[in-house]
């Protein structure tokens, strides 16, 4: 089931790196999204029809969504993160670009002239004395907070959506950290970077264009729906996804990336949340793919016999994980996979069809083949499984553990719910 020779092998389909440029993507950067042609070719093979529904249960930035969208067809997607959900509804958005034009001037002088930022001095944000390195050089935060203050006014929500995002984009483009991996990393060169107000602006000024110019070129006619919230329970209670045709997703990977606080300062800027306290809660919503929670321990254990052979190798090399908690997080991440593959199948149509793309992980030298266990657990979830498809290798970084590892494996599981 497992093929190395996948046709869309090494062809980007994983990956967002070549969606920087492209209209409405452009509008913020995220990091961890795949390919729209990714969906392209699942909608292709898949036969979904213009009446039928694509969803994404981990939307992410949207890409399943948007992609379905600008293509005519009817999508819904689910989205813990509230800032991410936010940016995947708001690229779905048109507006009046006249309209957007006169906000846009009066945006630029509310953020020229700034306003006291509540984010001074708190945590990392900003300078203070007993900090070697701070995300936001203080201009900036000013700016953003008149800039925001003046956003929060506009009548029309479209436009109200489409300035906040401009916004935070505009802010992250000037922060002194990027996203590299599981963290934030302070570029090499931010203090001579110097960001400050006048490059806030530019940018600013620049992702406004873009907006506009996007929404005038591709205009949005079949507008999707983006939920907030935990998709273990909103896949259960929620009637939007009944008879679903096609479900292109990728969950976290199963390596201890946590998005909600790797996307802290969007969270914090966009007033999505107020306290450390709202990020701890939020944490506990997430898939546990990661070892930042007091989660709810898994019960479930009889995921087939690639999982035996995974657990037992981890058991049996405890000393050598980087945490102890990792075996107990192993287990919940395919106990939430199973959980999550059973509802699918409760709302699947009669030929419907999951692609789900994964990695790899490695735990105490052991490359664990997550691919292959979501493809027995989707089995006993009662879905035919049709092929694992590897999309790429992925270059493992270097730790003290698992040093014998240096690529992952990143495949794309495809499902159906009839047998041929
Ligand atoms: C790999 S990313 C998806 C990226 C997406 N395919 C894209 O192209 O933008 C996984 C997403 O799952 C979200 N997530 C984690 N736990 C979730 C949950 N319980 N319900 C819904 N979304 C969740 C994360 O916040 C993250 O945005």
């Amino acid at each position: 089931m497992l093929n190395d020779n996948f046709i869309l092998k090494n062809g980007g389909y994983s990956n967002y790196e070549d969606t920087r440029d492209l209209p409405r993507h452009r509008w913020y950067y995220y990091k961890e999204g795949f390919s729209p042609n990714l969906v392209e070719k699942a909608i292709e093979h898949s036969g979904v029809g213009k009446d039928e529904l694509i969803i994404d249960p981990f939307n992410g930035s949207g890409t399943t969504t948007l992609t379905s969208a600008l293509k005519g067809y009817k999508s819904v997607g689910i989205e813990v993160n509230p800032f991410t959900s936010f940016l995947s509804n708001t690229k779905n958005k048109n507006a009046d670009i006249n309209e957007l034009e006169k906000w846009k001037e009066k945006l630029l002088i509310s953020s020229e002239k700034g306003s006291a930022s509540p984010l001074l001095g708190f945590s990392t944000f900003s300078n203070k004395t007993d900090l070697e390195k701070w995300l936001f050089n203080d201009s900036i935060l000013n700016s953003f907070e008149g800039g925001w203050q003046l956003a929060s006014s506009i009548p029309a929500y479209n436009i109200r959506k489409l300035v906040k995002l401009a916004l935070i984009s505009a802010a992250m483009q000037n922060c002194n950290a990027k996203k590299d991996g599981k963290c934030l990393r302070y570029r090499s060169n931010w203090e001579q970077n110097n960001f400050d107000k006048d490059s806030f602006l530019e940018s600013l000024k620049l992702i406004l264009s873009n907006i506009a110019a996007d929404i005038k070129e591709q205009p949005i006619t079949q507008k999707s729906t983006i939920i907030n919230g935990d998709c273990r329970e909103i896949l259960e209670t929620s009637n939007l996804f009944k008879s679903f045709k096609l479900c292109v997703t990728s969950p976290p990977y199963l390596n201890t990336f946590d998005y909600t606080d790797i996307y802290r300062p969007e969270l914090f800027l966009g007033k999505f949340i107020k306290r450390p306290r709202n990020l701890y809660n939020l944490r506990l919503k997430t898939v546990r793919s990661h070892i930042q929670a007091k989660w709810k321990e898994p019960t479930l254990n009889n995921f087939g016999t690639f999982y035996e052979e995974t657990m037992e190798h981890i058991n049996a090399n405890k000393e050598n994980l980087m945490h102890k908690n990792i075996p107990m997080m192993v287990q919940a991440y395919f106990e939430d996979m199973l959980k999550i593959l059973k509802i699918l199948k409760t709302k699947a149509s009669k030929d419907a069809q999951i692609w789900l793309v994964v990695s790899n992980s490695a735990y105490a030298g052991l490359e664990v083949p997550v691919d292959l266990i979501i493809g027995d657990i989707g089995s006993k979830a009662g879905w035919y499984l049709k092929e694992i498809g590897v999309l790429r290798s992925l270059k493992k970084r270097k730790t003290k553990y698992s040093t014998n590892i240096v690529q992952l494996r990143e495949s794309v599981i495809i499902f159906s719910n009839s047998k041929i």
